[in-house]
């Protein structure tokens, strides 16, 4: 089943999830680092730590939204980290944000869909995504886009949402992100569906050996699933 922010409208899931982005872009961070209590810093830290063997010259970071995952790479001291988003509204607080940190000349972002990446095969030494593919109209061919362009080699990370499993996070997590994140996320973001989108989407997506599975599908070698913070969110690694 196909999760959309606007339950109530016309068009794609990749329009609509455009659409939402742009509607709460302002308000994005703040929520972001509210609503997590500040987990989801440590856990980009940790998503990019996985890369620290691999001392990547060129990264993708596909999903880039306002940067935040280009941001923390910078610390692996590539060459370059090229950010992608189909979120005008999401890339320009982005690029404000790099001005004003002096990153301009160390990261680019650009106008760019997951799906249809406008680079050639195997240009990157890393791809890396957070938060984001949880997002894609089509899960399967965002990924394997991403591979293409991925160097032989060369590792992809991906952080994204999972659910809790054991008692009691299980359970309070559900009580959560189900009642007071959507009621939070509303009132600061003002859109009404964005922050049930987000509880919605999570619970139909694939997560752990599901996920992997996925990767292992398209053909990803050495997969492997870092569960974070009782499962609420997990990190997965692949080679291609
Ligand atoms: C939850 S935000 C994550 C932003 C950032 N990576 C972070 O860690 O905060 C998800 C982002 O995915 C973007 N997105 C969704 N589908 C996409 C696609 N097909 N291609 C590129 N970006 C996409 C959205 O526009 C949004 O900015």
């Amino acid at each position: 089943m196909t999760v959309l922010p606007y339950k109530d409208k016309e068009g794609s899931k990749k329009e609509q999830v455009a659409e939402m982005f742009n509607s709460i872009s302002k308000r994005y961070d703040f929520l972001n680092h509210f609503l997590s209590m500040g987990i989801d810093i440590l856990w980009r830290k940790k998503a990019i730590r996985q890369l620290k063997a691999d001392q990547p010259k060129l990264i993708l970071d596909v999903a880039t939204g306002t940067g935040d995952l280009a941001i923390e790479a910078l610390k692996l001291n590539p060459e370059k980290v090229i950010g992608v988003d189909i979120s005008e509204g999401m890339l320009d607080m982005g690029r404000e944000k790099m001005k004003r940190l002096g990153y301009e000349d160390k990261i680019e972002m650009s106008m760019g869909d997951s799906e249809q990446l406008l680079f050639e095969d195997n240009k990157f030494d890393a791809v890396v995504v957070a938060f984001g593919v949880r997002n894609f109209q089509d899960l399967e061919k965002g990924l394997a886009d991403m591979q293409r362009v991925l160097k032989p080699g060369g590792k992809m990370v991906v952080l994204e949402f999972s659910t809790p499993t054991k008692f009691p996070m299980k359970q309070l997590y559900s009580f959560y992100s189900n009642s007071v994140l959507p009621l939070i996320g509303k009132v600061v973001s003002k859109d009404n569906s964005a922050y049930t989108y987000l509880p919605e989407s999570v619970q139909e997506f694939p997560y752990g050996d599901d996920f992997l599975a996925i990767l292992n599908k398209l053909g990803f070698k050495q997969t492997t699933c870092i569960p974070l913070t009782f499962g609420i969110s997990s990190i997965y690694t692949a080679v291609k």
